[in-house]
């Protein structure tokens, strides 16, 4: 059986609740939700009401009406920060980030809006201080990742947005790698946004994410369309979460997201953590005794996300991913990951890595397995 390596860019398998959630939905309700009142139609609406409920729990928000539903935690931040932020406006965020931030802040940066990027140490991780020093009286937002995709460096985000509230800065957070991981409690951390896939660590399919809005950060609408609610008015005069909700939702995948979260919840997120988290010791530990193996990130015994960026001697990582694949059947993701300047705080940029990264499935066995797969790749290269 595949040892599957590749949580980090979309968690596998999903548990069964999961699945069941989905054929369920696609096989009995799957009218369109708000568009109609018959029952079939109500029953969709109720599913999308019952998962946007258990977002907002999960987040420890008060309102669901502050939950958007997006298509992955990319559209989210797309959404987030083209809804807010227009010319004259400054922006700071780190040169770590995911493409998913960096990409659209270059966007902006060509329409007026002046971007700063902290630059982080050579394992991903950001200075609080830094972030701070860099706000100027324009500072409209700060943007940043709460665990590294390439890295595993996990930001000081708890520090960070406390120190931003006082200033009255919103922060937005990219949790793609941390919503289902690592937990969120808005009613003691103050962070204006958060952008959460949910085929991560929230185990859900893929094509659904969200969006937390704080009710006192309003954004424009960036995309507009029909709602089945108060059609004769404009996008931004509607409440959320219709206002950022044009079009047909995907019900399907709200409705595996709510089983997702349900599965984290039954399961117990701590609980989840710390099997990802030893796993991830015993990985590095295991890499770390070979020779010729070169790891990036976080050292040992210093805090980091499940997962881990590595190479073997002068391998090219795509071959080492390769032969993981073909001859030991581990799945495991090689290149820049959609963030080089993750790579550049690493020193891979011109070559990329591999990366392992762990899901609630995995065994002792699974890493076992790997180090020593590994192993005999890296005797195989000398
Ligand atoms: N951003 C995801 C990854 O790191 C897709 O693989």
């Amino acid at each position: 059986m595949t040892i599957y390596l590749d949580n980090a860019a979309s968690s596998c398998p999903k548990p069964p609740e999961v699945i069941k959630a989905v054929d369920e939905c696609l096989r009995e309700y799957c009218a369109n939700p708000g568009r109609g009142a018959h029952r079939i139609a109500v029953a969709a609406a109720r599913i999308i009401y019952r998962s946007r409920e258990k977002a907002a729990k999960l987040l420890g928000a008060e309102d669901s009406a502050n939950i958007i539903f997006t298509q992955n935690a990319t559209d989210a931040l797309n959404l987030a920060m083209y809804g807010l932020l227009g010319p004259g406006d400054h922006v700071v965020s780190t040169t770590v980030e995911h493409n998913a931030v960096i990409r659209p802040l270059w966007v902006l940066a060509q329409s007026g809006v002046e971007v700063f990027l902290v630059a982080s140490d050579n394992a991903g991780r950001i200075e609080p201080g830094d972030v701070i020093g860099a706000l100027k009286p324009e500072t409209r937002l700060v943007v940043l990742t709460h665990a590294s995709n390439v890295t595993g460096a996990i930001q000081p985000v708890e520090e960070i947005a406390a120190a931003l509230a006082e200033r009255d800065v919103p922060l937005l957070v990219d949790a793609a790698q941390s919503a289902g991981s690592i937990a969120y409690d808005l009613r003691e951390t103050p962070i204006g946004m958060i952008a959460c896939t949910g085929h991560k660590s929230l185990m859900g399919p893929q094509g659904i994410g969200f969006l937390y809005i704080s009710p006192e950060i309003e954004l424009l609408s960036i995309r507009q369309g029909g709602t089945g609610t108060r059609s004769e008015v404009s996008q931004d005069e509607l409440a959320r979460p219709d206002r950022y909700e044009p079009g047909t939702l995907n019900t399907p995948g709200i409705a595996g997201l709510g089983a997702g979260i349900d599965f984290i919840m039954e399961a117990g997120p701590e609980s989840l953590a710390a099997h990802k988290d030893q796993l991830a010791v015993e990985l590095y530990d295991g890499l770390d005794a070979i020779a010729g193996v070169d790891l990036y990130g976080p050292g040992a015994g210093q805090q980091r996300g499940p997962l881990l960026s590595f190479n073997v001697g002068e391998l090219p990582p795509s071959s080492v991913a390769a032969t993981l694949d073909r001859e030991y059947d581990i799945a495991s993701r090689a290149g820049l990951h959609c963030a080089p300047g993750a790579h550049d705080a690493m020193g891979t940029r011109g070559r990329g890595a591999v990366r392992l990264s762990i899901g609630p499935f995995n065994t002792r066995e699974d890493i076992q397995a790997t180090v020593k797969a590994v192993a005999e790749i890296g005797a195989g290269a000398r």
